[in-house]
């Protein structure tokens, strides 16, 4: 019966699902905290959580009863009217971000299109003419998603290719290479820089806090906008709030969305002030932007979050956990290179491609991530206890263990 199941799903995506995800493996059907479960009954360590996005585990009890409560009381009214959650999570992410405003959207992709859209607009202010300050600086292995600004900002040959042209004045500068960035930050042409704190997609490669810092000095010195991707590494992932915080510095724009929803499609973006002034009534919007559902399974995240301390949390329980992960470069040194990244946002640097060890691990019991041909990412629920935690490493010894060097 449950494999009948999948075999309806396998050939429901085969025949009417579009092909740019590939084929998915598995077909899940079930999700209770750190675990998930296939349509065979198998179940799984989500160590992968949809990509950063299952922020407190799956179905946590006050998210289900925040998210249900609200659905049966008011979904959506579009921005033409208030609704109470959003301006409530605008004011809980104030808490985190510091005064200023808030833009919600629907994806990060999204969110990082309107931080493209302010930079624009911070350049006619600076400049005084439409087009003559457009520059944004990005760092190379960046990802920003998949719209043409996000595309525009991801330099990345396998994002870009088939889709040119994309926006101009994007540069690419070597990540932590403050000299490169030094170069490329025009005082006259560049409205913008757009770093993620750390890489995800790239290949879990943080920004270090002195290149963020001098980073976040050139662009004061001049007038262009710090402008910080959270996406991935934000709301708590990295054992801090925002991963920026490791280096103490205060950028001017952060883009948010994956974790804050909790598993609801949201994203946002904060402006401090006076930045938060650029976009004016009419300029920028979209329909389902904070809606009422939405804007609530963001205020329940930060409520289990903050219920829950799951920030100190990740900051305490990881630190034990990457001293094990580390371990494997010594079980296996042919293997493993590295293990880098911080709190629960981790990278197995692997020498060899990480897609079939991502597989290896999936047959094995658990679900992960590759990043940048080169890790294995690792993303628990920030609510993943000790013992998942130990579990993981007890998959990874024993599938990198087993594996027969090609
Ligand atoms: C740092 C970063 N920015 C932007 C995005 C794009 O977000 P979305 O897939 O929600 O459009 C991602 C997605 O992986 C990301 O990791």
């Amino acid at each position: 019966m449950s494999g009948s199941l999948s075999d309806s799903a396998a050939a429901a995506y085969a025949a009417n699902v579009a092909h740019n995800y590939g084929s998915p493996p598995v077909t899940l059907v079930k999700g209770q905290g750190s675990y998930v479960w296939d349509a065979a009954g198998k179940r799984y360590l989500d160590f992968a959580s949809g990509i950063a996005v299952i922020s407190v585990g799956h179905s946590h009890p006050h998210w289900v009863k925040r998210v249900s409560e609200q659905a049966a009381k008011l979904v959506h009214v579009s921005n033409l009217y208030r609704n109470e959650p959003q301006g409530c999570l605008a004011t809980s992410l104030s808490r985190y971000c510091g005064p200023g405003r808030v833009i919600f959207c629907n994806s990060g992709a999204e969110a990082n299109e309107g931080l493209l859209k302010l930079a624009r607009l911070h350049g006619v202010k600076k400049s005084g003419t439409e087009g003559a300050c457009i520059g944004v600086v990005v760092a190379e292995r960046a990802f920003h998603g998949r719209t043409f600004g996000g595309m525009s900002a991801t330099p990345q040959e396998k994002i870009q290719k088939g889709f040119r042209p994309l926006l101009s004045g994007f540069t690419a500068a070597p990540l932590n290479d403050l000299a490169a960035w030094e170069k490329a930050i025009d005082a006259k042409t560049t409205a913008a820089v757009l770093i993620e704190s750390i890489q995800g997609e790239g290949g879990v490669n943080p920004a270090t806090p002195d290149f963020l810092r001098g980073v976040e000095k050139l662009c004061r010195e001049r007038n262009v906008l710090f402008m910080i991707d959270e996406i991935q590494c934000g709301i708590g992932r990295t054992g801090k709030f925002f991963a920026y915080e490791h280096a103490g510095v205060k950028p001017d724009v952060i883009a948010m969305a994956k974790g804050l929803g909790g598993g609801f499609p949201i994203g946002a973006i904060w402006m401090a002030p006076p930045y938060d002034e650029l976009f004016q009534a009419g300029s920028h919007g979209t329909t389902f932007g904070g809606g009422a559902l939405a804007s609530t399974a963001g205020l329940a995240v930060l409520e289990i979050i903050e219920a829950e301390q799951l920030v100190a949390k990740v900051a305490e329980r990881s630190v034990g956990w990457h001293a094990e992960l580390r371990q494997l470069i010594a079980l296996r040194p042919d293997l493993v290179k590295e293990v880098r990244g911080a709190g629960y946002m981790v990278g197995v640097i692997l020498n060899i491609d990480p897609i079939p060890v991502v597989a290896a691990l999936r047959a094995a019991g658990m679900l992960t991530a590759p990043a940048g041909g080169v890790a294995v990412r690792l993303l628990p629920p920030l609510n993943a206890s000790p013992a998942e935690l130990a579990e993981s490493v007890a998959i990874l010894r024993q599938v990198l263990g087993d594996w027969k060097a090609a």
